[in-house]
């Protein structure tokens, strides 16, 4: 079959691989309709380099049919399935109390990591991930999402990833009808949080240095504003002095705007593997920008919740700053199939109230990737979010 592969630091290629085999009763293989790059994609691109093999199938926001089944999947040959990137046995101690991103089967333990995830480095147990033709989904059980034959890919996709990932951010953030929210970051993930905010009825504020994005945002009612200096006493200004009830940082340890962080990670990138694993593994390499920002915005008493992923292991973090404003902190991998429930009918909704149709900039097919990435890394030709096509005759009229 055609995979993304991931050969270097900014470096993927489609190249030809084996197709995946089926090693579980519990397996099923499916044929990939549409599959999506991530922020967490980016990360593997530019900051992860010491985790990545050479060759890795990378991608972890899969939707297909399913193609041969094991017979202890409980799905059948035909079904139509959404992967959650998180790949959890559904039955564990952790498993059963919701937190399948720490689900004990899966968990990597020769990196302290929690549940495995699929293209995602040795951190998460180098999987094969789905931006390919096939995939392999194991725990089939349990783990995919069923959904209906009706409606388009792109309702259901981001079931896989973005969809909870942002409904889990503002859920540990506590907002509902009357709060205030600011979001850090509109790419994919920050669009979807602060269109949950409008959703359930708070006031939202968002940061973002891309116009387009902040266009985006605006078109759904939040108060989106440019990464400037003062942007913060702009958001405090429009809520009484105090800051926001909560604020989510939907950007991570990529931030602009933080030279120091800029620079540990340029280091890890020039360090032969085995040093850099050991730089990321006790040195502060995160940019911290947005981190920083939220604990400063968010009000006395406030909560700041972490969607934008973190990985360094001495980040400094101003702990005066959060024990004298009594800040609470959530944070963590978003635990998919908790939210599904929930967000389900939302997207089955005919009036689409969270706008899953309309974050798609570009919808590709496989082969273009390399580009792909690229663009939405520079976040050029207004790009918000890539869908890749790894079979476009076929599916195209589905769509
Ligand atoms: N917790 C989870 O389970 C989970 C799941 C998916 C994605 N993520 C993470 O969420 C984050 C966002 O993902 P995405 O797909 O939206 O990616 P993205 O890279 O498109 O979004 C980041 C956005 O932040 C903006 N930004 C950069 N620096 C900023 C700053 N200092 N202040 C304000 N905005 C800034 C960028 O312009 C961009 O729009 C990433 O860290 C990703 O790894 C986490
Ligand atoms: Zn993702
Ligand atoms: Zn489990």
């Amino acid at each position: 079959m055609r995979a993304l592969t991931w050969q270097g630091k900014r470096k993927v290629s489609v190249e030809t691989v084996p197709d995946p085999t089926m090693t579980q009763p519990d397996d099923v293989i499916i044929e990939v309709t549409s599959t999506a790059i991530c922020g967490s994609d980016l990360h593997l691109y530019e900051v992860l380099v010491p985790f990545m093999d050479e060759g890795d199938i990378i991608g972890h926001e899969t939707m297909g049919k399913v193609v041969d089944a094991g017979p202890d999947a409980h799905l059948s040959i035909g079904d139509r399935v959404v992967v959650p990137f998180i790949i959890s046995c559904g039955t564990c101690w952790m498993c059963r109390r919701g937190l399948t991103t720490q689900c004990e089967t899966t968990q990597v333990r020769e990196y302290g990591s929690g549940a495995a995830l699929y293209g995602y480095s040795r951190l998460y147990g180098s999987v094969p991930g789905g931006q390919a033709e096939y995939l392999r989904v194991p725990h089939a059980n349990t783990n995919p999402i069923a959904v209906g034959s009706e409606l388009t890919d792109h309702r259901y996709l981001f079931l896989s990833d973005i969809l909870p990932t942002a409904w889990q951010g503002v859920r540990y953030a506590g907002v509902g009808a009357g709060d205030s929210l600011a979001v850090y970051g509109l790419g994919p993930v920050g669009q979807f949080a602060a269109r949950i905010g409008i959703h359930l009825g708070a006031q939202v504020f968002a940061v973002d240095p891309v116009p387009e994005r902040r266009a985006l945002a605006a078109r759904y009612g939040v108060h989106a504003f440019e990464l400037t200096d003062d942007v913060n006493d702009r958001i405090r200004d429009l809520t009484e002095g105090r800051g926001p009830d909560a604020v989510v940082d939907a950007v991570g340890m990529e931030a602009h705007g933080s030279p120091l962080g800029k620079l540990a990670h340029q280091a890890t990138g020039l360090l032969p593997d085995p040093a850099a694993r050991k730089l990321m593994a006790t040195a502060g390499t995160d940019r911290l920008a947005a981190l920083h920002a939220s604990i400063d915005l968010v009000r006395r008493g406030g909560t700041v919740s972490l969607s934008g992923v973190y990985g360094g292991q001495a980040s400094p973090l101003p702990m005066l700053t959060l024990f004298d404003k009594q800040v609470q902190l959530r944070m963590g991998q978003c635990n998919v199939t908790e939210w599904i429930d929930d967000l389900l009918p939302l997207v089955e909704d005919p009036l689409d109230p969270l706008g899953t149709d309309d974050l798609v900039t570009h919808r590709l097919p496989l082969s273009e990737a390399p580009s792909a990435y690229e663009m939405f890394q520079q976040k050029s030709d207004g790009c918000v979010k890539v869908v890749l096509d790894p079979r476009p005759r076929r599916s195209e009229s589905a769509l």
